[in-house]
């Protein structure tokens, strides 16, 4: 995978990211043959038990992209900037940009629109593929008033538009749409020749993304736009309680897990 033949799927072949943060479910992601996989920010929430994406932070995901690297070496990864890793300056953005390719990342992927632009021209000057991130932007929650879709308004879906065309206008290759109302997502989708990435954003754009945990079900959340393709969660509280019932009657170790001599 690479960036020209992202490209070359859209309106051809739909694209599968799915957000992995760990070398165990990046080899998943991998063998399964997704397309992209995401090192996401939501981190925070997901493996680290924040109730927002706000604290990740830049040694954090230096450090699963390395794990997620190990895991799928073969893979287009792309790394997520944290907040505050490209608000405070282009210059700042690009060196934490950078630093994640060195860990092991083919590209970013940062939040907003136009106010962006900017900071997104330097990063890819620097030979940085990026990914935007559009719709429900979960770093600026506390300016959003929470997990909110958007487009519902006149106003809000011609501003996503006009910001979509920006981000592909700086040369962006593909861009995430999240919690958009599925008439917008697949106006902007038509209205741009670099593909869609949906979460919560309908069956029009070019590809879907989910985080990991929600695919098998390792969480204790519930959203009306993630499909559960299983309930590992149960399967590993069964595993777990099986271990503790088996050491507590003395059934493990048995025999064959010892060693006579
Ligand atoms: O952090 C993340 O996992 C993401 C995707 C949901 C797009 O940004
Ligand atoms: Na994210």
């Amino acid at each position: 995978m690479n960036i020209l033949k992202l490209l070359q799927m859209k309106g051809k072949e739909p694209i599968v990211m799915i957000t992995a943060y760990d070398y165990p479910t990046a080899k998943i992601a991998s063998e399964a043959g997704v397309d992209l996989i995401l090192v996401g920010d939501s981190l925070a929430n997901v493996v680290l038990g924040y109730d927002s994406t706000l604290p990740a932070n830049m040694d954090e995901m230096l450090e699963h992209i390395r794990a997620v690297r190990r895991g799928a070496p073969d893979a287009f990864i792309i790394g997520d900037m944290p907040f505050l890793s490209y608000e405070v300056s282009p210059e700042e953005a690009v060196k934490n940009a950078g630093l994640m390719l060195k860990a092991g990342a083919n590209a970013v992927k940062l939040e907003g629109g136009s106010e962006q632009v900017e900071t997104i021209k330097k990063i890819i000057s620097a030979g940085i593929p990026v990914m935007g991130h559009l719709g429900f932007t979960p770093q600026s929650v506390n300016l959003l008033g929470g997990h909110r879709v958007q487009g519902r308004t006149p106003e809000s879906r011609e501003k996503l538009l006009n910001d979509a065309l920006a981000l592909e206008k700086v040369g962006c290759f593909a861009i995430v749409l999240e919690l958009v109302v599925e008439d917008v997502a697949k106006q902007i989708t038509e209205a741009l020749k670099i593909p869609t990435i949906g979460i919560g954003a309908g069956r029009y754009c070019d590809g879907q993304v989910l985080v990991f945990h929600d695919v098998v079900g390792l969480t204790d959340k519930e959203f009306k736009f993630v499909k559960k393709y299983a309930n590992v969660y149960n399967v590993m509280l069964e595993a777990v309680k099986n271990y503790k019932e088996d050491v507590k009657n003395r059934k493990f170790p048995e025999e064959k897990n010892v060693f006579l001599e």
